[in-house]
């Protein structure tokens, strides 16, 4: 029977029967969204006091062997959870969505018909990893997020918790980007604040322009670390380096000049090293450019709200009602600080952006300030104070080189890479196969970092472990490159197949294992692990899915052959599920930022 023609339905890709459409699922991106459509409504037309919407929210991943399951007691019907299961498998005759249906005690089991799914599930695959979207969901279409990460200070160390943070942020940036949001990626550094004044007192004794020109990073660092040290004993210093910040507050174009350069050699030097962890900003601003006028207004309405105080000529903030202390607002020659900066600098965003969103990527060390400096928005009734979002993570201890602690980004890239470039050493006969053996370390190198970070919980701390991270065995980032490169040299390693036929005439039936079933179906979870990472803002859901495939895809290595298969039809789908494995596989790794190898 054709559905009404006022009732949204699904098309019916892949021949499969059309399903009435359940608001908030996308099966044309993911077509286990129709699966589970079948099984709600199979469970609603059994039992007519369940809407399809009610029956579909209690459709849920089954547990090992089982595709999906139902627990009937969540729908709190007054009939008995035996008479509910009967009248649900009673009269069930299997279709192209599931097979069977069992009972087991308060749940209902099903199994989905495996030719429809691997045909469904591939071509999908297929067809959207043309365009690089496989995974994607349009759940933030016409919405703006503003995802602030990163955020070095300038002239002070890059470290881990900036890598942290870079990391996170660029897997949130594409994670968003993959939900259809319109994403603006922000860079907000600390090029402002009083170390700049002691940079400048530093420079005229310290400063070198060729040492500036050459590593601009390094030598400001080496600057601001001697003036400190002359400060220990020489109090005139901080005096010296307080009167050049309150010049340059105040806008003294000769208090200028020299800081501006330092900035932007340093922007040019950190636009290098985030290119070789492919991360991208759309926007560098920074606490400088944070204007007066947003700053003095809400200083004033904090003031009218009775919420300011005065002491020795600064202005302190009471949020002891919020439990949230009390914090300075300026200090007692009118500088403003850092927290001034961030409230004046969320008015400006708002107003460049109207975004429906904006996130910063901050350690959770700067938890009480993030939550301070939201209160404060709040109580300025902000109405979209309420939109912004602290992604928090923990710390990560012990990295450092095998020289010393590392300070700096440049660094660690340069670490993991040979630490990753000895480790492939190790195999002389591979080494010398490898066309660029320095940036393919350096490239695993990276992703071992990356992966180690973004294995557990953000708030986790975690010690930081090269010989781990360089690993090529258990779940490491150079285990992950490993597998896609794997995957990828399987066309290399069978012409003969290629190129293969159009995918309606493949025979995905004749993939009958259960290895190539626990990969396909693998492959249509996908698109769900993408939207629980929007509601987590975990990148570990992410990492664990990578695993999962690669390891089912190691298993079926020796039991569901390409070459050496007779049966050329059978060769040829299996050849095809592995070319989706290796999409899947090369868009989740994307996701998190990797940049997946094709030969190592
Ligand atoms: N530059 C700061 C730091 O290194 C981090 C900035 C975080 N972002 C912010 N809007 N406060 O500690």
């Amino acid at each position: 029977i054709p559905p009404s023609s006022s009732a949204p339905t699904t098309s019916s890709l892949f021949d499969l029967p059309v399903l009435p459409l359940v608001p908030g699922t996308e099966p044309s991106k993911c077509v286990l969204d129709s699966f589970r459509t079948a099984i709600a409504k199979r469970v609603s037309d059994a039992i007519p006091e369940l809407s399809l919407e009610q029956a579909y929210s209690g459709v849920d991943y089954g547990k090992k062997g089982v595709d999906f399951t139902v627990a009937l007691p969540r729908f709190r019907l007054k009939e008995k959870v035996d008479v509910l299961a009967k009248k649900v498998i009673d009269g069930f005759t299997p279709d192209s969505y599931i097979s069977s249906i069992t009972h087991d005690k308060n749940f209902l089991h099903f199994t989905l018909t495996t030719p429809s799914l691997n045909s469904a599930i591939l071509n999908q695959v297929h067809s959207l990893s043309l365009t690089d979207s496989y995974g994607t969901n349009s759940s933030g279409a016409g919405k703006k997020i503003v995802i602030e990460y990163s955020s070095p200070n300038i002239a002070k160390s890059f470290h881990v918790g900036h890598l942290r943070s870079t990391i996170i942020g660029a897997f949130l940036a594409n994670l968003y980007k993959a939900s259809g949001w319109e994403v603006v990626s922000m860079n907000y550094l600390g090029d402002w604040g009083t170390q700049f004044g002691m940079i400048a007192t530093g420079f005229e004794k310290y400063g070198s322009q060729t040492a500036l020109e050459a590593d601009p990073i390094h030598h400001l660092f080496e600057v601001y670390v001697q003036v400190n040290k002359d400060a220990e004993t020489d109090p005139s210093v901080k005096s010296t380096a307080a009167s050049w910040f309150k010049r340059m507050e105040d806008g003294d174009p000769s208090a200028l000049t020299q800081w501006r350069q330092w900035r932007a050699l340093s922007i040019n030097k950190y636009e290098e090293e985030y290119e070789r962890l492919n991360v991208k900003f759309d926007v560098y601003n920074g606490e400088s450019e944070v204007g007066k006028e947003g700053m003095e207004w809400a200083v004033e309405k904090l003031e009218e709200l009775g919420l300011v105080s005065d002491v020795d000529g600064a202005k302190l903030v009471d949020l002891e009602k919020w439990k949230l202390g009390k914090a300075v607002l300026r200090k007692k020659d009118g500088t403003s600080i850092y927290l001034t900066r961030d409230i004046g600098g969320a008015i400006e965003r708002y107003n460049k952006y109207k975004f429906d969103k904006m996130i910063y990527v901050v350690s959770s060390q700067q938890d009480l300030h993030l939550s301070q400096f939201f209160k404060i928005l709040s109580l300025l009734s902000l109405p979209w104070a309420s939109t912004l979002e602290h992604v928090n993570y923990g710390m990560v201890l012990g990295m450092s080189t095998r020289k010393g602690t590392v300070v700096f980004l440049d660094q660690i890239i340069k670490e993991a890479g040979n630490v990753m470039l000895e480790q492939m050493m190790k195999n002389e006969e591979k080494y010398k196969a490898v066309e660029d053996p320095e940036g393919v370390s350096r490239e695993i190198g990276i992703t071992g970092i990356k992966i180690q970070d973004m294995a557990a919980k953000r708030i986790n701390n975690y010690n930081f472990n090269w010989d781990r991270m360089k690993s090529f065995e258990g779940d490491t980032g150079p285990y992950l490159q490993y597998a896609h490169v794997r995957l990828s040299s399987i066309s290399r390693k069978n012409p003969s197949l290629l190129p293969l036929p159009p995918p309606s005439l493949i025979s995905t039936s004749l993939l009958t294992e259960p290895q190539a079933r626990e990969i396909v179906f693998l492959l249509g979870t996908y698109p769900d692990v993408v939207k629980t990472a929007l509601k987590t803002h975990e990148p570990s859901g992410v990492v664990t899915f990578a695993f999962k495939l690669a390891h089912a895809i190691s298993s079926a290595w020796d039991v569901v052959l390409v070459k050496g298969e007779e049966d050329e039809e059978k060769a040829k789908a299996r050849l095809w599920m592995y070319l989706c494995a290796r999409d899947v596989l090369g868009a989740a790794m994307r996701l998190l930022s990797i940049r997946p190898l094709e030969r190592m």
